[in-house]
């Protein structure tokens, strides 16, 4: 199917989650959880947008610099003729300076699982670079389904951002494996954030501005919005911090209070200072990553790292 100035689009109708069922099991487990990738509604991804503009949250940053700085290098990793396939491609924003320092890109695969926002980024792209043909994938890419034959031509996959620290360890291995099966023998570039000084971790997470406290809260006025909650903002608050031990900054959210709060006829109880645990940021040494990922089958060939050692972009052989 064409879509204006999109050479193709292939829309696997991804199934959104079931908010409301992962919301009650995730608050009626004995550690209340809430799944990180719900922040994600149309005000999570604006203030989501604004944290990524935070001196504090310094891997936008450096990552931009690293694919700057090194944009020829990395162009001749990915090499000339290749599918360039981004997975959770937002905003597209990152394969700009890549796209830029290319010869000869077969073709920019953007995937995600956002329709209208994929179809936004991609027919911008498409009027940008003219030459280059544009096939939008919408579809969820921790699932299972069918990719689309994209002809001859290496594939190489770019996956920005850090977004593998969101998953756990194991998932995020499993996540690669089934990227080496559509990278088809290619390759894969991948932003992962560095395990660093506790203190530049904590700002990152615990911005002056308290904007990553707006990003965290967010997701009980997003119960509210859609599900009839009645979550009162004030009664809980934001918290960051880093495990140690398992290397991975923790987002919760604590209650103020004792209090119930109701949600779609159900009554949920909140203890004062119980906590919501929100998001795991997972933080890699450049060897421990390159185990994982090569445990999930892959070959890391190449780190590109910035002076202070704060991000890492890897080079991943398929
Ligand atoms: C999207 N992801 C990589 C961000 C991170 O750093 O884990 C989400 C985020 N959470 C709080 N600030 C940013």
């Amino acid at each position: 199917m064409t879509v204006g100035l999109l050479e193709d689009f292939h829309d696997f109708e991804p199934v959104q989650d079931d908010f409301l069922a992962a919301v009650l099991s995730g608050l009626t487990a004995p550690q209340k959880s809430l799944p990180s990738k719900f922040f994600y509604d149309e005000r999570g991804s604006k203030l989501f947008d604004q944290i990524c503009d935070l001196e504090e949250y310094y891997p936008t940053r450096i990552e931009l610099d690293l694919l700057q700085n090194h944009s020829e290098e990395i162009a001749r990793y990915v090499g000339s003729n290749s599918h360039l396939i981004e997975f959770g491609s937002g905003s597209s924003v990152k394969i700009r300076t890549l796209l830029k320092a290319m010869t000869d890109p077969l073709s920019y695969v953007p995937m995600d699982i956002s329709r209208e926002h994929l179809l936004e980024a991609a027919t911008q792209l498409a009027s940008s670079f003219p030459e280059l043909p544009v096939i939008a994938i919408c579809a969820d890419y921790t699932s299972g389904f069918s990719f689309p034959d994209l002809g001859q031509g290496k594939r190489t996959g770019f996956f920005p951002g850090s977004t593998i620290g969101n998953f756990l360890p194991g998932d995020a291995e499993k996540f690669l494996a089934g990227a080496k099966d559509i990278l088809q023998g290619g390759g894969m570039l991948i932003g992962v954030d560095l395990i660093k000084n506790e203190e530049t971790l904590f700002a990152a997470y615990n911005d002056s501005k308290g904007i990553t406290a707006e990003f965290n809260l967010n997701l009980l006025n997003r119960c509210n919005s859609e599900l009839g909650a009645n979550f009162n903002t004030q009664y809980f608050k934001h918290s960051a911090f880093y495990n140690s031990p398992e290397s991975r900054i923790e987002m919760h959210l604590i209650s103020l209070r004792d209090q119930i709060v109701s949600i779609a006829g159900h009554s949920i109880g909140f203890s004062d200072g119980e906590s919501i645990h929100t998001e795991n940021s997972c933080k890699y040494s450049v060897s421990g990553f390159q185990s994982l990922a090569s445990r999930a089958g892959f070959n890391p060939t190449k780190v590109w790292v910035d002076p202070e050692n704060l991000f890492s972009i890897h080079y991943l052989e398929a």
